[in-house]
């Protein structure tokens, strides 16, 4: 991967820089698209973007901006997604996503007229067809300073270096951080390639699950906790991943073989593929959708399997793949979608995925709700009014694997303290790994370093799970750390 110098980077500068850049180049492109580029706001906001970069210039060799699994990198340094730049981080991220990048490179060298062309052409490459043609165009402009890295040429095995926990690479989170993450890095480039060739490489799914898997057979539930990260921009692939890594965690509470884990891991990672076919207007309209749209939409199970069909040589795992793609609406009371005759019944991995990809998807920030629900309104939404809609059994295995009070819940204790579910206990559903937020006498933990609970002591008793807007703490930053 260019531009990664791991080992020579100065964390500190590259930290100061990081959101200064990320919030001047979304001000920049705003700019740009209003003004004329001899304008005196643009001019004068790519001076102060050319300082900043100028200023990491000085130590590094060049300046990567990337996009990885949901987070911005500077030289392989997460900017931190704080309440503050959140907006500036989702509209970046879609301004990447619409272009098909991964990154860009800003090397020595570069100056003002650079960018200023730079700018022109990234803002006319909008539509996917341009995109593929960016870094070409900016060859073609003799811009040599500033390179784009197409989000397919990254290479997840390097990113995840970059990505592994320097504080604790050796701890069991750690490696499910890793683990997590090359996952959510590698399905977003399956998907990516779907969408050219027509058909997901299930090959690649495998890949990607197998230590997932592994992690859970070992009985090691940090990653499960890794599926409440909710707040990010690109939650479709981690959407993806996190149905995957519930659904596995859920087949070994029923009993299924490692064989069989895997198989479910791989169906479950591509149950949403066949959304590649609908139109992105639809998919992320916050609207509600007309009737020929909520057609769409339904359509994906269907084209799911069309895009399973075109796998060469028909394997067991791609006819489970296929059956979850088609399956997975469909409610155990036969509610949901492609509606079918009486006597179809939902194949066992299907029931699985579909509670898991429920539970999810009603708890994810972008879901149509006005606020989302936490992972315990979630969990207390899938046993209550939701229940009819699913197999019970599968609904006791959700609940095995997330405990009652799921990672991304704070607690109350009955000592006082205000704690932040991280991961399940399997050993006591009810006393979950935790890091203490705010101590019985008021004062708060640093949310760097706060005290952990693994897992919560025995004579310690929920007492309250506070909503999230009686808590004024980023739980996203902590969930992520
Ligand atoms: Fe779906
Ligand atoms: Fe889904």
């Amino acid at each position: 991967m260019p531009g990664s110098h791991p080992q020579d980077m100065d964390n500190a500068l590259l930290l100061e820089i990081g959101a200064p850049l990320l919030v001047r180049f979304a001000a920049l492109l705003r700019t740009a698209r209003t003004h004329d580029v001899t304008n005196q706001a643009f001019q004068r906001q790519v001076q102060e973007l050319l300082g900043l970069i100028g200023r990491g210039l000085e130590e590094e060799q060049e300046i990567a901006l990337v996009a990885v699994a949901d987070y911005f990198y500077i030289n392989g340094v997460r900017i931190k997604a704080q309440a503050a730049l959140l907006s500036v981080y989702h509209a970046l991220m879609s301004e990447f996503e619409q272009r098909s990048l991964g990154g860009i490179r800003f090397l020595d060298g570069v100056n003002a007229a650079e960018f200023e062309r730079f700018i022109q052409l990234f803002l006319a490459a909008d539509d996917s067809g341009v995109s593929e043609r960016l870094a070409e165009a900016i060859k073609e402009a003799n811009i040599e300073h500033i390179v784009p890295v197409a989000a397919v040429e990254l290479e997840e095995d390097d990113l995840t270096r970059q990505l592994e926990d320097k504080k604790d690479p050796a701890t069991e989170r750690g490696r499910a951080k890793r683990v997590f993450w090359r996952a959510v890095l590698g399905t977003k480039k399956i998907v990516l390639r779907a969408k050219q060739t027509g058909r997901p490489d299930l090959r690649h799914a495998k890949r990607l699950v197998q230590p997932v898997v592994d992690s859970i057979l070992r009985h090691e539930y940090s990653i499960v906790g890794l599926t409440a990260l909710k707040d990010h921009d690109e939650y479709t692939y981690a959407h993806c991943v996190n149905v995957s890594v519930l659904s596995i965690s859920m087949g070994q509470v029923l009993g299924l073989s490692r064989q069989a884990l895997a198989d479910l891991g791989v169906a479950a990672l591509m149950h949403d593929v066949g959304k590649i076919a609908i139109p992105a207007e639809v998919l992320q309209k916050p609207a509600s959708l007309s009737p020929d749209e909520w057609g769409m939409i339904r359509r994906h199970p269907l084209e799911g399997v069309k895009m399973m069909i075109r796998m060469p040589g028909l394997s067991p795992l791609t006819l489970d793949s296929m059956r979850v793609c088609l399956e997975h609406h469909m409610n155990f009371d036969r509610t949901g979608y492609p509606e079918v005759k009486r006597e179809w019944g939902q194949a066992t991995l299907s029931r699985i995925v579909a509670v898991a990809d429920c539970f999810d998807a009603i708890t994810a920030h972008r879901a149509y709700h006005k606020r989302p629900r936490s992972s315990f309104e979630g969990l207390q939404h899938l046993m209550g009014p939701a229940r009819v809609q699913f197999d019970p059994a599968v609904l006791w295995a959700l609940v095995k694997t997330i405990g009652l009070y799921p990672a991304g819940s704070v607690l109350l204790t009955e000592s006082g303290h205000v704690v932040l579910s991280i991961s399940p206990n399997p050993e006591d559903l009810r006393r979950p790994n935790c890091r203490v937020l705010v101590r019985p006498d008021g004062t708060m933990e640093p949310e760097e370093s706060g005290e952990s609970w693994n897992p919560m002591p025995a004579d310690q008793k929920v007492v309250r799970v506070l909503r999230p807007e009686e808590t004024t703490v980023n739980t996203g930053e902590i969930l992520a750390a």
